[in-house]
């Protein structure tokens, strides 16, 4: 299985931490950010990993990761062009990916478990769900996409919205069959005027083809000031307890 990171964007809420750099090279406790997302891939088993990231910082992209040979991997790179985003991102995929499941991670999400178990049942389920995200259970769920269930299926997401309807969200970790790309070309921009994989996943679910998993330890993206705190506070809580259970 392949994996795409998204690590484009202009990230404008995090100005001026962006303004000179990238998101995902902004550190999260003691590693730039992109890493975690990385350790998720490789932890799932998956070492063929695109990068797509915008044009101007490709560049600190290859010299902080390289080749991926000292992560025991292997990077590919792909320039997006501007920032209408995640669907026009992962759009720059489809020839890299091409006939295989594969499995995406937004470059600002941060998840403390191994979600290889989730990968592998997605990937050798029979043809019911044509995508598979992972949820998590979070306080501010009207700052995510929001996950609609009824009878413990998904029926819908929604993009931030006022009321939502659970406190379940939509994570950036999500796992396609390469049809996906016959839909995201086809995507309207959103509201926020961006193309948006959110829609494909809300399509999947109104069709009743989107299964997921609810990740049991901690998840966070750090696109904002207050999530790249979180973020920095959790791994660093993450630490402390592998210290602790390493000296018991
Ligand atoms: O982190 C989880 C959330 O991520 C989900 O709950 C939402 O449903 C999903 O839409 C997304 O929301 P955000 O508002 O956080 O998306 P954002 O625009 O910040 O983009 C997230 C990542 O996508 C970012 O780290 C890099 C990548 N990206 C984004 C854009 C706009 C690209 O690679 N290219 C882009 O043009």
């Amino acid at each position: 299985m392949k994996g795409v990171l998204l690590a484009g964007g202009s990230a404008q809420r995090l100005r001026p931490l962006t303004k000179v750099t990238n998101k995902h090279l902004l550190p999260v406790y003691k590693k730039p950010m992109i890493y975690y997302p990385l350790e998720t891939l490789i932890q799932a088993g998956i070492k063929d990993i695109l990068i797509v990231t915008g044009g101007e910082y490709i560049g600190d992209f290859f010299r902080l990761l390289g080749s991926g040979q000292e992560w025991g991997a292997h990077f590919n790179y792909e320039i997006q062009e501007g920032s209408s985003g995640t669907g026009a991102a992962l759009q720059l995929a489809k020839n890299f990916v091409q006939d295989e499941a594969f499995m995406v991670v937004l470059g600002d999400n941060v998840v403390s478990e191994n979600v290889k178990k989730f990968v592998d049942d997605f990937k050798n389920q029979k043809e019911k769900f044509k995508a598979k995200i992972l949820v998590a259970k979070v306080k501010d769920p009207q700052n995510y996409g929001v996950v609609t269930f009824k009878n413990k299926v998904i029926t819908k997401i929604t993009e931030k919205p006022r009321n939502p309807t659970s406190s379940y969200v939509n994570t950036g970790l999500w796992m396609f069959l390469p049809e996906v790309f016959g839909l995201l070309q086809n995507l309207k921009k959103s509201p926020r005027g961006e193309y948006e994989i959110t829609d494909v996943l809300d399509h999947y679910a109104r069709r009743g083809e989107l299964s997921y998993s609810i990740l049991k330890s901690t998840w966070t993206d750090a696109g904002t000031f207050d999530s790249l705190y979180r973020a920095t506070m959790l791994m660093k809580e993450k630490e402390a307890k592998e210290s602790r259970a390493k000296h018991a």
